[in-house]
């Protein structure tokens, strides 16, 4: 196991003993959040859990975890998430795993939220990670379009890329498509996400912004917590 992944693992199963029999949980995408899914599964504690992705219902359904839809249970306790990247006042960009609307539905309708991530994760400010930004398939080059403006505004020059694999289009859960835009330094997240989600034919954006109460980052020597 490389260094990344047995930091991923140190802050997953460290979620993971947050978690109290009774509670709903969220559970995040990625291989981060797989390694918190898989703790609190071994943990064989009385939960009911709201998965962010077809993917991670999948992971969860398989280890034998109660699943239930967003909006079937009462409010979710504890939502725990990996993170692309982690700024100041654990301001996040997330969506490399093309999830970002269903975390951040599930994220909004948590009564608190954890990200959990690998040491390199934590950046002194947001950008370095390519903003993932959702869009509807109907006219997105038109939207693209209007992205681009928006990131002139900001001083932002590169074009969004659609993101692609094998030669298609990657399509989010949703169905919607999603633009990468390498910002290399967000000045002023709060108005770019705002700007963005101004955008007809954006659904959202992949800055999550006063959300994440707590961080648990693994490090070579253990798991650090950090608060906003
Ligand atoms: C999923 O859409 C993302 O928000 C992930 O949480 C993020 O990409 C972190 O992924 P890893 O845990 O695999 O690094």
């Amino acid at each position: 196991m490389s260094d990344a992944d047995a930091q991923k693992r140190a802050a997953g199963e460290a979620a993971a003993k947050l978690v109290d029999s009774g509670m709903v949980v969220g559970l995040g995408t990625g291989s981060t959040a797989a390694w918190f899914v898989r703790a609190l599964a071994e943990r064989k504690l009385d939960v009911t859990c709201v998965a962010t992705s077809v993917q991670t219902e999948q992971l969860a359904a398989e280890l034998g975890l109660r699943l239930a839809q967003l909006g079937e249970t009462r409010e979710i306790d504890l939502t725990v998430d990996g993170a692309d990247e982690i700024g100041p006042g654990l301001s996040l960009i997330k969506g490399g795993g093309a999830a970002l609307l269903r975390e951040k539905l599930v994220w909004e309708a948590s009564r608190r939220c954890v990200v959990i991530a690998d040491a390199a994760k934590v950046v002194p400010t947001l950008g370095r990670f390519p903003l993932p930004i959702e869009v509807v398939a109907f006219g997105h080059k038109t939207t693209a379009a209007r992205i681009c403006d928006v990131l002139s505004e900001f001083e932002i020059g590169m074009a969004p890329r659609l993101r692609a694999k094998d030669g298609a289009p990657v399509r989010t859960d949703g169905g919607n498509l999603i633009y990468d835009a390498a910002c290399g330094r967000i000045e002023e997240p709060a108005a770019l996400a705002a700007a963005l989600k101004s955008i007809t034919g954006v659904v959202e954006h992949g800055l999550f912004l006063d959300l994440a109460e707590q961080a648990l980052i693994g490090a070579p020597d253990g798991v650090a917590t950090l608060e906003p």
